[in-house]
């Protein structure tokens, strides 16, 4: 059967003295990185028919001949037997062509009201949405795999840090939970972005709309682009609809907010398995050896997250100066969306699933329970903790609580430290004669709260550290869970 898309390897069309240069054939080709949306192209594909033919802009039997087509095209490529020519370009005349070759005239129709450049702006919205939604997943996953953790470690104490120096104690569950803290954001900031990206370009064709009497809103609802009361989102301007790619910009911007939360969760990661602080192991498959130090478990995953973080934001930078500067409307340009954009989903869901499995375990099949987490060493931790004056604040606040003005006992606090230091031991390990040396109030009961325990009980704010709090943060997070 001849088919006007075969070609097009020669020339477009009959205005076309000369083909296309290979070298130009190859540096415009799109297909072998935009076949990637297949199945998003062939959704919004069916979708456009079927309105075209509600609309009676083709018939019943060119509709039922493209479904039957596309029903064949995707059994193809699921099977592999799906043959990308270069030569057509792109993804979606990969497959007009294809459907052309099995279904005849009414392949020809399904272009009608419609150009690639509104086409392919669906097409990325629709694959991404759904990447969208996954990332969500993936993004709980590792919430609940922290809080799990968490849940094992209130009690546990760390030296919390600013400055990475020793400031104050904090209980282990607490610091995890920040995290969670900023996955939950991610995974909030991903819904605000899905629901600007899930508004429908179709409908715009070329740039200014067609003459056909399409019914964007029908499309809108058969491919789900519909807010939470279940109005059609479509997008309202045809310019606008076929050229701006700023909900990838927007999504782009999420991944990389997102892979930074990772890079400092995977600095800690690294900070805490090495020797010098010794806080935890994780699970030797997430680790590697060396080829020359017999005695070297190093973080691999941790690091290289780390470094893959750079990747996504230089994606983010890479599709917002594609879209400076681009007069309206469709631009060639545009094509250059879809390899950051693939290349920031694989990365930031790859990261986020190794993370919930490094952080949290791996279901064991057989008893259902979550083994081979990260290991945490509690006493190194609370040795940590002991060694900066953790408590020197708890002090100065039990001074305050006798009545000194909080400067005042910030700078007794800062002459016992001294003493402290210069006899080597922690502040609690000061005689009671040598404290009330520093202020005349000081009793017995000052040792309650120069300890790590009782420092971190004390902190009972909403938000705080105190393991009462702590718990109910954690009751809370099981809470949204469900
Ligand atoms: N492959 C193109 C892209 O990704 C499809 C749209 C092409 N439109 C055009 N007028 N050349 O943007």
């Amino acid at each position: 059967m001849t088919n006007q898309l075969d070609k097009k390897s020669q020339a477009w069309s009959a205005l076309f003295s000369e083909p296309m240069s290979e070298l130009v054939k190859r540096y415009t080709a799109s297909v072998f990185f935009d076949k990637r949306l297949w199945q998003a192209d062939i959704q919004g594909s069916l979708a456009h028919a079927e309105m075209l033919a509600a609309q009676k802009i083709i018939g019943a039997q060119d509709l039922a001949d493209i479904e039957r087509g596309m029903a064949q095209i995707t059994q193809e490529i699921e099977s592999g037997a799906f043959e990308w020519k270069l030569d057509l370009e792109d993804v979606h005349l990969n497959i007009e062509a294809r459907l052309t070759q099995l279904v005849g005239d009414a392949g020809k129709r399904l272009h009608t009201g419609r150009s690639r450049n509104d086409q392919v702006a669906t097409d990325v919205r629709l694959w991404l949405r759904s990447e969208m939604d996954l990332i969500t997943d993936l993004l709980l996953d590792l919430q609940k795999s922290l809080v799990e953790v968490a849940e094992k470690n209130v009690e546990v104490i760390l030296p919390g840090f600013t400055h990475l120096q020793v400031a104050q104690p904090v209980s282990f569950a607490h610091h995890l939970l920040a995290y969670v803290e900023m996955f939950a954001r991610d995974a909030e900031r991903m819904g605000d972005v899905r629901r600007r990206t899930n508004r429908l370009p179709l409908g715009s064709a070329a740039l200014a709309g067609t003459t056909y009497p399409l019914d964007r809103e029908r499309v809108a609802r058969t491919l789900g682009m519909v807010d939470a009361q279940g109005n059609a989102q479509v997008c309202q301007n045809s310019l606008d609809g076929v050229s701006d790619r700023d909900f990838a910009i927007e999504f782009t911007a999420a991944a990389s907010i997102c892979m930074v939360h990772i890079s400092r969760l995977s600095e800690e990661l690294i900070l805490w398995m090495s020797q010098n602080f010794g806080f935890i192991q994780i699970a030797d498959r997430f680790t590697t050896g060396s080829s020359i130090m017999p005695q070297k478990k190093n973080p691999d995953v941790p690091e290289l997250a780390r470094g893959k973080t750079g990747r996504v934001v230089g994606h983010l930078m890479g599709l917002i100066t594609l879209m400076k500067g681009q007069p309206l409307a469709y631009n060639k340009d545009n094509q250059e969306d879809k390899e950051p954009l693939f290349d920031t989903v694989d990365t930031l869901k790859d990261t986020l699933r190794i993370f919930s499995e490094m952080v949290g375990g791996q279901v064991n099949p057989t008893t259902g329970a979550k083994e081979g987490g990260i290991a945490v060493n509690a006493a190194a931790m609370e040795a940590a903790a002991k060694k900066g004056f953790a408590t020197a604040t708890d002090l100065a606040d039990y001074l305050v609580k006798k009545g000194l003005p909080f400067r005042d006992a910030h700078e007794t606090v800062a002459h016992a430290v001294k003493a402290a230091a210069s006899h080597n031991c922690d502040l609690s390990e000061l005689p009671l004669k040598v404290l009330q040396g520093f202020h005349a109030s000081i009793e017995k009961d000052v040792y309650d709260c120069l300890s790590l325990q009782g420092s971190l009980h004390a902190r009972d704010t909403l938000g705080g550290t105190a393991p009462i709090q702590v718990r109910a943060q954690i009751a809370r997070h099981y809470k949204r869970f469900m």
